[in-house]
């Protein structure tokens, strides 16, 4: 009998034996095709030998020391990398963990930011319904689904939410994307003005909806609106990019295709590809010189921030996204990924929208093509789908309650960027039979 406490109880999961390139395998032996990376984390696939040489290195020099005492070179080194490559001025890294630890650590930087520039009377966060930032209390608030936080919501503080940038299934027929995208980022400035102007801590945002979305990007000019209303307002802007970010959509960041730049922008998941548990903040030096010109410590930390062997797999991580040129093949194998899906699947009478940036691909499945109709929740399309794509070896990520957190139903999809053609080939293969399998 397991004595772990797993995600679902009543499922029966195959024991993980080991990883090499996009495959993982259980301890049956079978294959599987690793199309999400878990959730968008392997962007390097498995058991790279020069990522698990640099945690070993670390290891065997040094394991832990405390922040509180010590800074370490992999922190130190890992650091001074992200800046160099991160837009504008963001140029300050906190490390964490993970990508709620990221986000929290977001939302308590603006707060304090605020409080040290003498305006703290802003006591209100903006989000977007349909997104998700995390599942400790702070940011689980700050999220917009509501199926994530219906149980907990008496003990979620208030956060005020606008609509997404989700073209497909709501800009209205009379007007073009463009337009669309000024009226869902007018909301911003609307709800600013309705909470009071000086009262606004922060705006956060995912530049590509994930998870809750299956990677929905913005409408073209819809984030530089968003940037110029939170700088009118001085509303710190903090861009998710735990899923999006680290090279997933092409650039290293996704911020960069919108031309924006954030005051925070959070990353995780592809930071360690898996290797270690890490995530970091990346703030403005402006956010940081107001903290060090005031009381000079930001109140927060955790016992693992900036953990030596978690930043020596980051930085050897990032090393390797930038010397083996994969930024330019996440494009180009995202332009393979997403023209065959639409030659397998566009056709398909379930198949409502084919979107995504790079290797970050979503699928929306619907009941009805024309009316743009989703699934009865009933119907369980996304966890059939989960089901059928891993019984056929294929890892995908697939989420009910696209529309509204209850109906709805997409599949996303994150290769590891050294997947070759032939396996973008496979994905849809077995993509394209698991869907046909669920819809008929
Ligand atoms: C955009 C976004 N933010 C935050 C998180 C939370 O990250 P973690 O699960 O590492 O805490 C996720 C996880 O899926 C995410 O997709």
């Amino acid at each position: 009998m397991s004595h772990v406490f797993p995600r679902h109880t009543k499922a029966s999961l195959p024991t993980a034996s080991h990883g090499e390139g996009c495959y993982l395998y259980d301890t049956n032996g079978k294959q599987y095709f690793d199309g999400s990376g878990g959730a968008a984390v392997s962007c390097l696939g498995h058991g790279d030998p020069e990522i698990i040489e640099a945690v070993q290195k670390q290891l065997s020099y040094l394991a832990f020391a405390h922040t509180g005492f010590f800074t370490s070179e992999p922190a130190e080194q890992l650091a001074e990398l992200l800046a160099k490559h991160a837009p504008g001025d963001l140029d300050r890294v906190y490390f964490v963990s993970g990508g709620s630890e990221a986000t929290e650590a977001a939302l308590k930087l603006a707060r304090q930011y605020h409080v040290e520039n003498n305006e703290p009377q802003r006591k209100h966060i903006i989000a977007r319904r349909q997104s998700y930032h995390g599942n400790t209390l702070g940011v689980l608030a700050a999220g917009g689904n509501q199926w994530r936080r219906q149980q907990f919501s008496p003990l979620l503080i208030d956060v005020n939410h606008i609509a997404p940038c989700y073209e497909y299934a709501e800009k209205r027929d009379d007007e073009n994307s463009y337009d669309y995208g000024q009226r869902v980022a007018q909301e911003l400035e609307d709800e600013i003005l309705q909470l009071g102007p000086d009262t606004v801590i922060a705006f956060i945002a995912e530049p590509i909806v994930g998870a809750t979305l299956g990677a929905v990007p913005p409408v073209d000019g819809y984030f530089k609106r968003i940037r110029e209303i939170c700088d009118k307002y001085g509303v710190i802007l903090i861009l998710d990019e735990v899923m999006c970010g680290m090279g997933r959509t092409g650039p290293m960041f996704a911020c960069e295709t919108e031309g924006i730049i954030p005051d925070i922008l959070c990353i995780a998941k592809g930071l360690g590809a898996g290797y270690q548990p890490i995530g970091a903040m990346i703030c403005s030096s402006k956010l940081y010189q107001t903290i060090k010109d005031g009381s000079g410590y930001f109140q927060h930390g955790h016992t693992y921030i900036g953990h030596p062997v978690a930043c020596a797999a980051g930085l050897a991580v990032v090393n390797a996204i930038l010397e083996k040129g994969l930024l330019p093949r996440v494009e180009q194998m995202g332009n393979l990924l997403r023209s065959e899906l639409q030659s397998s699947l566009a056709q398909h009478p379930n198949v409502g929208d084919i979107r995504g940036r790079g290797l970050f691909a979503g699928i929306e499945l619907v009941a009805d093509r024309e009316r743009k109709t989703p699934f009865e929740s009933s119907c369980g399309v996304a966890s059939k789908l989960k089901s059928s794509a891993f019984e056929h070896g294929l890892i995908c990520y697939p989420m009910p309650g696209t529309r509204d957190g209850k109906s709805g139903d997409h599949v996303l999809l994150a290769p590891p960027f050294i997947t070759s053609a032939t396996q973008v080939g496979e994905v849809v293969e077995k993509l394209t039979l698991a869907v046909n399998e669920v819809c008929g």
